[in-house]
């Protein structure tokens, strides 16, 4: 089961339409990216993005510039959705009670992460086939990362090497780590990643989708972007000549599912830079992960992408805050969409929020400009909260200030 979850992105029927147009948009747009380039004109001021106010006027410019089957696999949920809309919801129903007369006009929204300085608490979360959305994917988010003084997650699934990434923007980068069965290749990625420059290691735990969208949709990849997901992470020996299926079938075996806590021994082994599990949403693993020697715990049920009936993030953050008492950083996902949503989790005792869908709609919208605006839109809005409840600094950022 798991392994079909996890392939379904990569595996299921090739060649969708919806496919073949975004291969054809990206031709268009990579004549427009150069051009840009020339005429230093990638955050153009008047591009879609631009007039977006909101996540939700992005999420509409995707809709409108993604084939239906590559928007419905960002925007989606498993099964019957009900912790995607559970995660939005949660935050919709907690109350913020201002307190009066604080003489704040301003506030600082810088922060660090896991000892790296950042200009707001919200960091993109690891998003996979950004290249999918536009042609210049990853690199794009890394950019518009790198110019907003934010980390950036980087999907061991990303369509980009980690030294394309890491060229293409110097702002620190997290790298998310999807486990190569064999070994070898693992470890030679997490010493590429080292030797690349990135600040930490997130492992993700709560892998596989299943997602009704994608079946319907029969979602797969273009075989040359599998072949070259495959080949970023040092799956050397697949090859153009192979057919779709081999490689598909390649894929398929290509990934441990099935980890348990002693694989953080073995990364531990052969790592030095800081180590997040990504997915937690129990005490009781929280107090593993510390008790393990991680540095860093990120609240997840994967943007409900997995197991549906899921509990909404923001609901159980406090449990998990509790739980660590201090002993290790703890960030969220999940349902983030206002600057509203970051106060909030932050009240509840994140050191900072990770967005996933509101930056790959931004990317799909407008490349880097769009995510470039998201981040802005987030960074605005928080300010705004943050000066309307009297908060100089994220650290006045109270749980009193939640009913
Ligand atoms: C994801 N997510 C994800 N997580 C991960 O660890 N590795 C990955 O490759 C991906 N890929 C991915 C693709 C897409 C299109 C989405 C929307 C999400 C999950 C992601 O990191 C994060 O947990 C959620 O997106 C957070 O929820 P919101 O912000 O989308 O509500
Ligand atoms: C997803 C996988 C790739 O959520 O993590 O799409």
């Amino acid at each position: 089961m798991d392994r079909r979850t996890f392939t379904q992105l990569f595996t299921l029927a090739a060649g969708s339409l919806g496919l073949m147009q975004a291969a054809g948009q990206a031709q268009e747009q990579d004549a427009d990216d150069q051009r840009n380039a020339k005429t230093g004109n990638n955050l153009n001021a008047r591009g879609p993005s631009s007039k977006a106010v909101n996540v939700e006027d992005l999420r509409q410019l995707a809709k409108a510039a993604l084939p239906k089957a590559s928007f419905d696999y960002i925007a989606t949920g498993s099964a019957d959705e009900i912790t995607l809309r559970e995660n939005v919801a949660a935050f919709q129903r907690l109350r913020v009670f201002p307190p009066l007369m604080k003489g704040v006009s301003d506030a600082d929204l810088s922060t660090t992460a896991l000892g790296q300085k950042i200009q707001l608490p919200v960091l993109l979360a690891p998003v996979a086939v950004q290249r999918m959305y536009h042609p210049q994917g990853g690199l794009a988010a890394a950019r518009a990362a790198a110019g907003a003084g934010t980390i950036y997650g980087v999907s061991s699934s990303v369509g980009n090497s980690v030294e394309e990434i890491a060229a293409a923007g110097n702002g620190p980068k997290w790298f998310q780590l999807y486990v190569p069965k064999d070994r070898a290749v693992a470890r030679t990625l997490v010493q590429r990643v080292e030797r690349a420059g990135y600040k930490a290691i997130i492992v993700t735990v709560d892998l596989g989708e299943w997602k009704d969208a994608d079946q319907r949709n029969r979602f797969s990849l273009p075989k040359e972007m599998l072949v070259k997901h495959l080949r970023d992470v040092g799956y050397d020996q697949i090859t153009d000549r192979m057919s779709y299926e081999a490689v598909s079938e390649f894929n398929a075996n290509a990934w441990d599912l099935s980890l348990s806590w002693e694989f953080f021994d073995w990364l531990r082994g052969i790592t030095k830079l800081p180590i997040l599990i990504k997915g937690v949403l129990r005490p009781e693993d929280a107090r593993k992960a510390v008790s393990m020697g991680l540095d860093g715990i990120v609240v997840s049920n994967h943007g409900g992408r997995r197991l549906d009936g899921m509990p909404a993030t923001i609901d159980v953050l406090p449990s998990i805050v509790e739980a660590v008492g201090g002993k290790a950083e703890i960030y969220m996902d999940g349902g983030v969409r206002r600057g509203t949503d970051v106060l909030k989790a932050l009240a509840f005792g994140a050191r900072a929020v990770l967005i996933g869908r509101p930056y790959a709609w931004a990317l799909a919208a407008d490349g880097e400009a769009g995510v470039a605006r998201v981040i802005k839109l987030f960074r605005e809005e928080l300010l705004n909260a943050m000066v309307a409840t009297g908060c100089r600094k994220l650290s006045e950022i109270e749980r009193s200030l939640i009913a």
